[in-house]
């Protein structure tokens, strides 16, 4: 088992790449993250329909390229194809839906740690964990690797073909049963969503040494007071923002 990456996991972690100042889950969000300071980024993985690994938030291709559709109802080449850029802005023209293994390559270069968000189309989580699985396989990988989900299935599947890798649970709120949640996946860290702050709940999980990451905060004293009360890091669109003051949080 490798050790988990929570021990050595920056504060910071550029959401979907520094996807504030570059269109989401592309090349030049990746750059600009790294440009930012971050040395760690979260990106959304799904697979097209010839069954690849591809980076992309949306079940739909409609809000963050020129095409139309569900990306698992495009070929991977079909989706190269796509501009990925010209929706942010149209001096991104011309940024490319990026496979897994051509963001690990780049990733790779850039000593940028990735935290792969599994978001399956409802049904196909198993292929999804498994292109996941090839692709990691296959790739010679230098920096760290997180896994997460929302989803239930997903992160069992990758509990039994991705055991050596972190795994984290995505919720919105933490629940009361946030602890059984875990262990029902295998999954030792809890990521949470900003809209949901709750002090009770995060005191109860970081006393019980589990890591915990919120999602998504683009304010310095949002960060500022998570970190303080024991949260490990915090997704940010704007890595620049929280990195003004980059001096480790006393805790
Ligand atoms: O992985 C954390 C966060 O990205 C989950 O929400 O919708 O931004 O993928 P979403
Ligand atoms: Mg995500």
């Amino acid at each position: 088992t490798l050790p988990s990456v929570y021990g050595s996991m920056s504060q910071v972690i550029a959401h979907r790449g520094a996807s504030g100042s570059a269109p989401e889950n592309t090349a030049i969000a990746m750059t600009e993250a790294v440009k930012q300071g971050a040395d760690w980024a979260e990106v959304d993985v799904t697979i097209s329909a010839d069954g690849h690994a591809v980076i992309f938030h949306d079940n739909n291709l409609n809000r963050c390229s020129d095409g139309n559709g569900l990306v698992i109802q495009k070929t991977l080449k079909e989706l190269e194809k796509l501009d990925a850029g010209s929706w942010f802005s149209p001096f991104c023209a011309g940024e490319k839906i990026l496979s897994l293994e051509a963001l690990l390559r780049l990733a790779d270069q850039l000593d940028l740690n990735l935290n792969l968000e599994i978001k399956p189309t409802i049904g196909r989580e198993a292929e999804t964990v498994w292109a996941i699985q090839q692709t990691l396989a296959r790739a010679s990988f230098g920096p760290s690797i997180l896994l997460s989900s929302f989803n239930y299935f997903a992160l069992k599947e990758a509990q039994s073909l991705l055991p050596h890798y972190t795994r984290a649970l995505n919720v919105e709120a933490i629940p009361s049963d946030w602890q059984d949640r875990l262990d029902s996946v295998g999954a030792e860290g809890l990521h949470f969503a900003s809209d949901f702050i709750d002090y009770n709940m995060i005191e109860e999980v970081v006393n019980a040494g589990t890591p915990l990451a919120c999602y998504t905060v683009n304010d310095f004293e949002t960060a500022q007071k998570l970190l303080r009360a024991g949260v490990s890091a915090v997704f940010t669109d704007y890595p620049d923002r929280l990195l003004l003051d980059a001096r480790p949080v006393s805790q």
